[in-house]
């Protein structure tokens, strides 16, 4: 019998540890769930005997890699895989998965959320602003970029996008306005929302030159990684431009400096809770279970991500 860990510190829903039990019994394989744990090491013993490993943003490095003999594929429930050493992975010819597509909705709900919630002055009860005929940049208009565009637009938000791998007439398609460079996006739009992977091109890519671009009353909106906001800037922008607010997915490593000193102008979820909806955690955990069970069955390599 296959055996399958999923292997989930912030675990899925109820109803989706249900859906992704079904999906297992149903193809005859054994499915042990290790949830909420702290010690890496506890993934480490629990990986030891599986084939195939679920995983949300858990670190798959090469240590769970080199202890899991029989593994030969890893999925994971989402969209980044930067937690997962994709090197050592294809080394040992373990393939790779995401689910691209499945949490989207989920993290552009909050990224939205966190806009009217900031702009709202955070509900203190004091007179805030409206998000309507305001221009919201979309880095990257991949599947949360789209999603974040399509409530904007529904909240008469003007739209602009960049993607410097999306064909202009995708975005287009999807009601944004088309901008050429980065730069162009931040110096038009008083709200960004930054959809970009974590990569050896996107890491503080968010710096000062792009951030100062923006014009009055300008809001960042990180729902990607922190790795991609380059923190010197970060603070640099905070303390030279009072009218600057930040608000986050992933609280940044200078977070106490910020909190100390920038009272009401910043907001960080207390955990990466973007994808954290029972939909969110259906789709993309049933999605990752019926990917491996494809894998094993009729060695489909869909959204396979290493090579
Ligand atoms: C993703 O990459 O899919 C999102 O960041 C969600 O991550 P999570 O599954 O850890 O919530």
């Amino acid at each position: 019998m296959r055996k399958v860990l999923v292997a989930t510190e912030k675990p899925f829903a109820k109803s989706a540890v249900e859906g992704i039990s079904g999906v297992f019994s149903e193809a005859g394989y054994k499915v042990d769930f290790l949830e909420n744990y702290k010690d890496p090491d506890d993934l480490i013993k629990a990986a030891a005997d599986a084939e195939a490993i679920i995983v949300r943003s858990d670190i798959i490095n090469k240590e769970v890699i080199a202890a899991a003999d029989k593994l030969k594929i890893v999925v994971r429930a989402g969209a980044g895989y930067d937690n997962i050493d994709l090197v050592s992975a294809t080394d040992r010819n373990i393939l790779v998965m995401n689910t691209p597509g499945q949490n989207s909705n989920a993290v552009a709900e909050l990224a939205i959320g966190m806009m009217i919630y900031m702009a709202r002055n955070q509900f203190n009860g004091t007179s805030g602003n409206e998000l309507l005929g305001k221009r919201l940049g979309v880095y990257a208009c991949g599947n949360v970029g789209r999603n974040v565009a399509r409530i904007a637009l529904g909240l008469y938000m003007e739209v602009y996008g960049f993607d410097p791998f999306l064909e202009r007439s995708a975005m287009e398609y999807a009601g944004m306005k088309c901008v050429s460079s980065s730069e162009e996006l931040f110096g038009i739009c008083q709200y960004i929302s930054l959809n970009i992977p974590v990569n050896d091109d996107t890491i503080k890519s968010i710096d000062f030159k792009l951030l100062e671009r923006m014009p009055g009353n300008p809001t960042l909106v990180n729902t990607a990684r922190k790795e991609i906001i380059d923190e010197d800037s970060l603070l640099k922008m905070f303390a030279e431009r009072p009218d600057f607010k930040y608000i986050s997915d992933i609280a940044p490593d200078c977070m106490e400096e910020i909190t100390e000193k920038y009272p009401g102008r910043y907001f960080f979820t207390p955990k990466k809770m973007g994808a954290q909806t029972s939909e969110a955690n259906i789709n993309a955990g049933i999605a990752a279970a019926r990917q491996i069970v494809g894998f094993f069955e009729n060695d489909d390599r869909t959204y396979q991500v290493n090579t």
